[in-house]
């Protein structure tokens, strides 16, 4: 009685919408094996050498299935062998897909008796033990896969965004950014004219994606609040985007608190393009770094 789930990667807050916005890669992802045990509470193994806690408590993945246990009647526990491909820290949503490939593997196995609603809030008990804040912009596309819209995390509600084939140019930079951090350095005000102009973007962009109207989708890609703070936690950012961009990327940036980067292209030959830009920047700057090119899926 086992079953094996493939958590993909995800990028959080897209741009302009800090927060609220994430979408699934196709790659990478992580792969995780869940057994239904008589005994219960949850038993972590660990496939990779991150020296990820064990814990159940202090583990991701653990905690997300103690949440899932607790709105269970019955005495039963989980077993759960994790091999991580996705970096923890990169800025991908690694702790997101640890905590969300736990409860999609744990409903598997109780015949899916939680709805996707559920099981994003039952995972974002394992963002909190990953950065103290229980966010789900990337558990909510790691689960429905696509672009998501967190419209209200209280109470929680997920629209599902439709979209049209994109690809995927992400750089990750072996620098280290805490998302504790990331969201230390923000300001807790915004004039009135940047919330604007951003909230016009986060319109625009999710109207870009359902229309399938790629220059509005690269006209929105725009963060008036967020990204003048953070990108300066980022060596080579303003780099990769320019050179990105005149290499034909629609638009991208900092990938949820960093230090991924990511840019969105029309054509996967575009795609291929931006990669060696962001080779060529981070080759420059002397930073080791990890390049992936996938689609939104
Ligand atoms: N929306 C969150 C942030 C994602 O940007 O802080 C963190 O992974």
């Amino acid at each position: 009685n086992s079953v094996t789930v493939l958590a993909p990667a995800t990028v959080a807050n897209v741009v302009c919408g800090f927060d609220v916005l994430g979408f699934a890669l196709g790659a990478p992802y992580d792969t995780m094996t869940l057994r239904l045990t008589s005994q219960p509470g949850v038993v972590i193994i660990n496939k990779d050498d991150y020296n990820l806690p064990t814990e159940p408590r202090r583990n991701v993945a653990g905690a997300a299935l103690l949440a899932l246990l607790r709105a269970v009647s019955e005495p039963i526990g989980f077993e759960v062998e994790i091999a991580k491909a996705i970096k923890p820290g990169s800025g991908i949503g690694s702790s997101a897909a640890s905590a969300a490939g736990a409860v999609v593997g744990a409903n598997a196995l109780l015949d899916n008796r939680f709805t996707q609603a559920e099981l994003v809030e039952f995972a974002t008990y394992g963002e909190e033990v990953a950065s103290g804040v229980r966010h789900a912009d990337n558990i909510a596309p790691c689960i429905y896969g696509g672009v998501t819209l967190i419209r209200s995390t209280e109470p929680l509600d997920i629209i599902p965004i439709p979209a049209p084939p994109l690809y995927v140019t992400v750089v990750h930079p072996q620098i280290e950014v805490k998302t504790s951090d990331a969201r230390e350095i923000l300001k807790k005000q915004v004039p009135l004219k940047d919330a604007i102009r951003q909230w016009g973007n986060v319109g625009g962009l999710i109207a870009g994606l359902m229309k399938g109207d790629y220059a509005l989708i690269g006209r929105s890609l725009e963060d008036v609040i967020i990204e003048p703070v953070r990108s300066i936690l980022i060596p080579g950012f303003a780099e990769v985007k320019r050179a990105s961009q005149e290499a034909g990327a629609l638009g991208g940036g900092i990938s949820g608190s960093g230090p991924s980067i990511f840019m969105l292209s029309q054509h996967e030959t575009t795609a291929r393009q931006v990669e060696a830009v962001m080779q060529s920047v981070y080759h420059g700057l002397g930073i080791d770094f990890h390049t992936y090119v996938s689609t939104i899926n």
